[in-house]
């Protein structure tokens, strides 16, 4: 469904995997991939359930998975299901081609569930009018043109529109983080996934759900503890001590905010 790679960021990539190459030569039983080298048990990979819903997210990619990012996966297949006993509906804003949000779809075999997953994105990348000024300056508008250029972000929505066919209870809501956010329509969310590479639309994103969220409700971030992305994890801070809570660093990269009872 998806254009494909550039040869050039084919290459990048094969050179920037090396290392996780090395690293599961040398120690055959660690997991490497994706900026995370874990020597503890990763067992999810053999499910069956997530196996295929990993091969529906990388459907999304055009069926080839220059992702790899299955504990990222897991994360969010997990959150995802949890979030699935609770009342309200699912938003992820920053959906690109629609891994992610293909996986969990699959795995929770969506329409069965009567909940509507709202998917929000520019579809052409960050918009210059929602970045903060050091963002500006390290160059996120660059990178997102990069990535939009070299098809590692979707650069339009009908490919999107194409793979999420499959689902009747989904809403694809095009344009930029704010001023798209009532565009959904809904008064109670489960799950809100955050993964928009960039601090302003992130922050809007979690004050406009916040009181929407149902208690126990999950907020997965998607960039929350990636290395270089400080900027991003320093404002969602402030909004959570502001909401009175935290967020759990994970490995993988993600942050995960459990919305409190009560
Ligand atoms: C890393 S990608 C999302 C990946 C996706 N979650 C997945 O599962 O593959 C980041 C996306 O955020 C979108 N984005 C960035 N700034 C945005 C904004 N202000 N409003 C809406 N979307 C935005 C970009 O267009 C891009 O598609």
């Amino acid at each position: 469904m998806a254009p494909g790679l550039s040869t050039k960021t084919r290459i990048w990539l094969q050179f920037v995997r090396f290392e996780y190459w090395l690293a599961r030569t040398l120690l055959p039983r660690v997991y490497a991939n994706d900026a995370l080298i874990c020597f503890n048990s990763y067992a999810f990979v053999d499910d069956p359930a997530f196996k295929r819903a990993y091969k529906r997210g990388a459907r999304s990619l055009g069926n080839e998975d220059w992702y790899q990012w299955e504990w990222r996966v897991h994360v969010g297949l997990w959150a995802a299901s949890s979030a699935s006993k609770l009342e309200g509906d699912f938003v992820e804003c920053g959906v690109s081609y629609g891994f992610l949000s293909s996986a969990i779809m699959e795995y929770l075999d969506w329409d069965r569930l009567g909940k509507t997953f709202y998917l929000l994105d520019t579809f052409s990348g960050l918009d210059p009018r929602f970045v903060t000024a050091a963002e500006r300056e390290a160059g996120a508008l660059e990178v997102s043109k990069h990535h939009v250029d070299t098809g590692m972000y979707v650069s339009s929505v009908d490919s999107v529109r194409a793979n999420f066919a499959q689902w009747k209870n989904q809403r694809i809501i095009v344009g930029a983080v704010p001023e798209t956010l009532d565009e959904v329509d809904s008064d109670a969310v489960a799950y809100l996934h955050i993964d928009m590479n960039c601090a302003p639309p992130e922050v809007a994103a979690l004050h406009y759900f916040w009181p929407k969220l149902t208690p126990g409700a999950f907020v997965l971030l998607d960039d929350y503890a990636n290395r270089g992305r400080d900027e991003q994890r320093l404002a969602i801070d402030t909004v959570a001590s502001e909401l009175g809570v935290s967020v759990c660093m994970l490995p993988t990269g993600q942050g995960l905010i459990i919305k409190p009872a009560g």
